[in-house]
């Protein structure tokens, strides 16, 4: 039997003396394509930092992939929440995709014509081939998503963990996204956890849902998390889960 893409095991994380989050106990089985959501710090980036094998748990027990957690490892993918880091690199977006590559081995704009051809061919998938040759810094947001979705593209990948991809993103570039990661999900099996406040982009395509309430993260189906109830708790103010007449659900 294989493991569990994600097992947390009574986790709590506390920074100085604040609690962020405890008694977390939740699985998240492999193939899942997973929603973590919760309202704005309450501890979401937290937790995937927790999976990266970044942050040390305060107790508890976690396994990614039935291991413990372990930084740089190459079957995890991260696309991060957005901020500053990018938007001030100069370096090409071909440089920053081949870092995914062999960042440890080369450094910037090394690699051997194999290792180019593989990099061409990720930015093609994600639409970016044209782009290349610019410097990251002057891509726009959902470019930027997409050339991390292009590096993730180049490992084995068994998990994809994206922090809030749909962010300032238009409908076009969260179709986009939601299309690349359901190409990961489908041709390479991995396991995709998406942080998202806005769940309408993936609605209808999580088959599991990881959500932090009165600070513990706990894992639900679809069908029990995905109503008026709970999501009105969730975000705080009430909201509504919809069917449409096509039995695709949205929420306002
Ligand atoms: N290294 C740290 N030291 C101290 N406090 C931290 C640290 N990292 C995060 N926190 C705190 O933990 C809380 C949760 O932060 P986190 O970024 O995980 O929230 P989030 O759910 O991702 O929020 P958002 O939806 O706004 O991105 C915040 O109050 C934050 O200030
Ligand atoms: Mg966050």
């Amino acid at each position: 039997m294989t493991a569990p893409a994600v097992r947390f095991a009574d986790v709590a994380v506390t920074f100085g003396r604040r609690t962020i989050w405890r008694e977390a106990t939740f699985t998240i089985p492999r193939g899942a394509f997973c929603a973590l959501i919760g309202p704005s710090g309450s501890g979401k980036t937290t937790l995937l930092r927790i999976i990266l094998g970044e942050l040390r748990p305060s107790v508890g027990r976690v396994e990614v992939l039935g291991a413990p957690p372990r930084r740089g490892n190459r079957a995890i993918g991260l696309v991060p929440q957005r901020g500053v880091l990018l938007d001030d690199l100069a370096i090409r977006a071909r440089d920053l995709v081949m870092l995914g590559l062999n960042g440890h081995r080369w450094g910037f704009g090394g690699g051997n014509a194999d290792d180019r051809r593989r990099v061409e061919r990720a930015l093609d998938a994600v639409g970016l081939l044209d782009y290349a040759d610019e410097p990251v810094g002057t891509l726009s947001g959902g470019q930027q998503q997409r050339l991390f979705i292009a590096q993730a593209l180049l490992d084995r990948l068994e998990l994809l963990l994206l922090d809030e991809p749909f962010a300032n993103l238009d409908v076009k570039n969260e179709h986009e996204i939601v299309a690349l990661c359901r190409s990961v999900h489908r041709e390479q099996g991995a396991t995709i956890v998406v942080v998202t406040h806005d769940l309408n982009p993936v609605l209808n395509v999580i088959d599991h849902v990881v959500y932090v309430l009165d600070g513990r993260p706990r894992e639900g189906s679809i069908d029990e998390v995905l109503t008026t109830e709970t999501l009105s708790r969730l975000y705080g103010t009430p909201v509504q889960a919809l069917r449409a007449a096509d039995g695709s659900m949205f929420i306002r």
